[in-house]
């Protein structure tokens, strides 16, 4: 039987997405995304994407939302960067130093076939406590414990696992990582550097214990994350902050809000404030101008005949959303129109009390 090679993939799912204040929204999920080399710009995408959206948007979904390999694609259809994540390597060895977590609890080493359903457990209170976070794929646990990864399309040899366990006994972090030896430099030394596979916390005390950790495996002299969120307490928590190095920065979550007035009352506010804005889609599924009345009951945001006072593109929209973007920083680059006193109470307004964080690829 001939071999068929499809044209183009194209896959999506209903999953959840944190959108501040513990609401967990439901979301179009999209992933598996290509088109065959020799079929590309034949608008295949387009069509793909154009369809998939109007029907999300059509089901009464407010949000769609994807990890991109390339970061020039998607804002066309009116996607926005939403969420960073950077990759970190931690020296350790003499002179290093952690502070002490404040919460009570513990880390213990995991049986990895225990792991999944540690990390299930861990990761939805992450999600319920983290804005930006996304569901999770079942395959995520399996590329956390070496199994196999859509990431890498392989498995990894050697995972090792443990999780930190509150004061009453339940995980509420959760780490895999393989242990990489090299030679330390004295004669016949050896010195380990830990790689960290996953690691998931439901808050900042289970991942400095987690970190703790790691440090503290006999003979390491490094810890590398390929994941920490941008505004963990951990440089903070160093005697030696410079001992920890930023390899990476990147952005993880791609926004895209189908429906302007569902989804800003779906948001959690941080802050209230009244606001005139205008949208514009250029797919045309939302859009238009608002009158935005934030208050602590909740948002409304009802379409209104009154001038805008600060205009922008949908793709910026889902920047600003779970609190990434600075709308200062984007009226500067061009994104936002409107008077700089109005772009400082968009700023204010959409402010967030924590950055948004998300782990989760697919
Ligand atoms: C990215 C990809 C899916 C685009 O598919 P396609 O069917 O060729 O896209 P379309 O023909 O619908 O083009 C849509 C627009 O995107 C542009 N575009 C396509 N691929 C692009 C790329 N890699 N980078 C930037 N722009 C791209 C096209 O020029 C076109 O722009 P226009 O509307 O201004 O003319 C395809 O190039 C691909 O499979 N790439 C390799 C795999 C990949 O990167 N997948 C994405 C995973 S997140």
């Amino acid at each position: 039987m001939a071999r068929r090679t499809p044209y183009a993939t194209f896959a999506s799912f209903d999953g959840t997405i944190n959108t501040g204040r513990g609401h967990l929204e439901r979301a179009d999920l999209i992933t598996d995304v290509t088109v065959r080399p020799s079929a590309r710009r034949n608008g295949l995408l387009t069509a793909l994407m154009r369809a998939d959206l109007t029907e999300a948007a059509g089901r009464g979904l407010t949000l769609a939302a994807l990890t991109a390999t390339e970061a020039t694609i998607y804002r066309r259809f009116g996607f926005g960067p939403a969420t960073e994540t950077v990759g970190a390597t931690l020296r350790t060895g003499p002179g290093h130093g952690l502070r002490a977590p404040a919460r009570p609890g513990a880390v213990h080493e995991l049986d990895l076939d225990a792991a999944p359903e540690v990390m299930d457990r861990v990761f939805a209170l992450f999600h319920a406590a983290s804005r930006g976070s996304h569901s999770r794929p079942a395959w995520c646990n399996d590329h956390a414990t070496g199994v196999w990864s859509a990431l890498t399309t392989g498995s990894i040899e050697g995972v090792h696992a443990a999780a930190h366990w509150d004061g009453r006994g339940a995980p509420d972090g959760v780490v895999t990582f393989t242990l990489r030896r090299g030679p330390a430099g004295g004669h016949g030394d050896y010195a380990l550097d830990v790689e960290v596979v996953e690691m998931i916390a439901a808050h900042e005390s289970a991942e400095l214990a987690l970190w703790r950790y790691l440090a503290s495996i006999d003979l390491a002299r490094s810890v590398s994350a390929p994941h920490l969120n941008p505004n963990s307490p951990l440089p903070w928590a160093l005697d030696d902050p410079r001992r920890l190095a930023r390899t990476s920065r990147e952005d993880l979550t791609w926004l895209r809000i189908l429906d302007v007035p569902g989804a800003l009352r779906a948001r959690g506010w941080d802050g209230c404030g009244r606001l005139t804005m205008e949208v514009r889609d250029p797919l045309g599924l939302s859009g238009g101008v608002f009158a935005l009345d934030v208050s602590p009951e909740g948002a409304e945001a009802a379409p209104t005949g009154a001038r805008p006072e600060v205009s922008l593109g949908i793709a910026t929209l889902g920047s600003l959303y779970l609190g990434l973007a600075d709308p200062v920083a984007m009226a500067a680059a061009g994104l936002i129109e409107g008077d700089p006193e109005r772009v400082a109470a968009l700023r204010v307004l959409f402010a967030t009390d924590r950055a948004p964080y998300n782990i989760t690829y697919f």
